[in-house]
């Protein structure tokens, strides 16, 4: 059994205690068997029986749990650099979409990329992600707006699960915009979604999660209401965009759908942040897409203040967030949203596998979990936000394995 000693600081981010805390162990080891992990204390406690085992030396580093990304658009075709160049000569994000440009222009080059393609790029992607120290991946569909296309993209990262070792969950987006075969007739299109591709992907089971993007520009909340209930009906677990342009009851459908989370949220009413809170439903802040669309930063503060439990994610999309740069949403989080260091680790941790209702498997280091650590070259949380620097992630081990990095 491995073991990964003289660690600097460990933060274990368990799921106990009051929310900022991350249970911190000092001069601690870590030893696992397989891709599970059996022990975790003080390098003093270390029970004999695992003293001669295979060790590593984290070098005083501080050891966190993988970080969790739990909301990407990982798999797309093209880039956008136009647009951002757009937005910034005035022209906003939503201007943009109306004239055919944004996620429909996305969406034209994602049909038009093949399979390989696709994994090709987002597997790059994924190799870049985990030298930050990411070791989990929520991926949505929602460039492809048809059965075939959906099912496309889903594929994709059907194919990245099964052949790269970050842990990947899916997530079916067929409600991201409405494709412009459809822009006469909206209602065909949700019943496009809700007869044909829900039952097509819960067969194919390529998809645990369903997502809608609830916003005045896009889906209704009662486009979302019904797309979700027949997706639960499918199997599959509901999740949202919610209340990023305007406040238009995403937070509350997030409540009332009982969803793993709702995300965005910039919007959010003081509602829909009692409703969420009562409801348990995860919030997820996406500091890079407010920031990449000029946007007001979400306001973490009056979540966490309210009891909710607030993700950190990059929302990693070819539009609103061209980069996956997770610690540097972290970052954005605290200076912007005011989480302190250590919420946005939680946040990027624990409480983004929970976002993903994986919070038994990842997102904290104690036994049972996956051996998944990120050594950071960093003292702690707070000086490793405060003291930013491009890349500080050392090593990282992923199901029990050192990657070479
Ligand atoms: O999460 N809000 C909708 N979807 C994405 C943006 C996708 C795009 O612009 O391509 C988001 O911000
Ligand atoms: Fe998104």
């Amino acid at each position: 059994m491995p073991k990964l000693t003289n660690i600097g600081y460990l933060a274990t981010c368990r799921q106990e205690g009051r929310q900022h805390e991350i249970h911190l162990i000092e001069d601690a080891a870590i030893v696992w068997k397989g891709d599970k992990i059996v022990w975790v204390g003080n390098e003093v406690d270390l029970p004999a029986e695992y003293e001669d085992e295979k060790t590593f030396d984290a070098e005083q580093a501080m050891v966190i749990p993988g970080l969790v990304d739990c909301h990407t658009h990982l798999a797309f075709g093209g880039w956008r650099p136009d647009e951002f160049e757009m937005r910034l000569k005035g022209k906003s994000y939503l201007e943009i979409a109306k004239a055919g440009g944004g996620i429909l222009s996305t969406v034209r080059e994602t049909r038009e990329a093949t399979v390989e393609e696709l994994y090709e790029k987002a597997s790059g992607f994924l190799s870049e992600m985990v030298r930050l120290g990411v070791t989990a991946v929520e991926c949505k569909s929602g460039y492809g707006l048809s059965v075939e296309e959906e099912l496309k993209i889903l594929e994709v990262y059907r194919r990245l699960s099964e052949e790269q070792p970050v842990h990947m969950v899916s997530t079916f987006l067929g409600a991201h915009t409405f494709p412009a075969e459809y822009r006469e007739d909206h209602t065909a299109y949700v019943d496009l979604v809700i007869n044909e591709m829900i039952p097509a992907v819960a067969e194919a089971g390529l998809a645990e999660f369903c997502d809608v993007f609830v916003e005045d520009s896009a889906f209704s909340v009662e486009d979302a209401r019904r797309i979700l209930v027949s997706a639960q009906a499918a199997g599959m677990v509901p999740k949202l965009h919610a209340d990023q342009l305007t406040s238009c009851g995403g937070a509350e459908l997030a409540a009332e759908m009982e969803a793993a989370s709702a995300d965005h949220l910039e919007k959010i009413s003081d509602k829909g942040i009692l409703a969420m809170a009562e409801a348990g439903v995860v919030g997820v802040t996406l500091p890079l897409a407010s920031l990449y669309t000029q946007e007001t930063p979400l306001d973490c503060r009056r979540l966490v203040d309210a009891g909710l439990e607030v993700a950190v994610a990059t929302d990693f999309n070819p539009g609103s967030a061209p980069t996956f740069d997770l610690p540097l949403a972290m970052m954005l989080a605290c200076n912007q949203g005011r989480l302190t260091p250590l919420e946005a680790l939680k946040g990027a941790t624990i409480y983004a596998a929970k976002a993903i209702h994986r919070q038994r498997e990842i997102g904290s280091i104690e036994p049972g979990k996956s051996a998944d650590f990120a050594l950071i070259d960093a003292p702690d949380p707070n000086f490793w936000m405060y003291h930013f620097r491009p890349n500080t992630c050392r090593e990282v081990f992923l199901k029990g394995e050192k990657l070479n990095m």
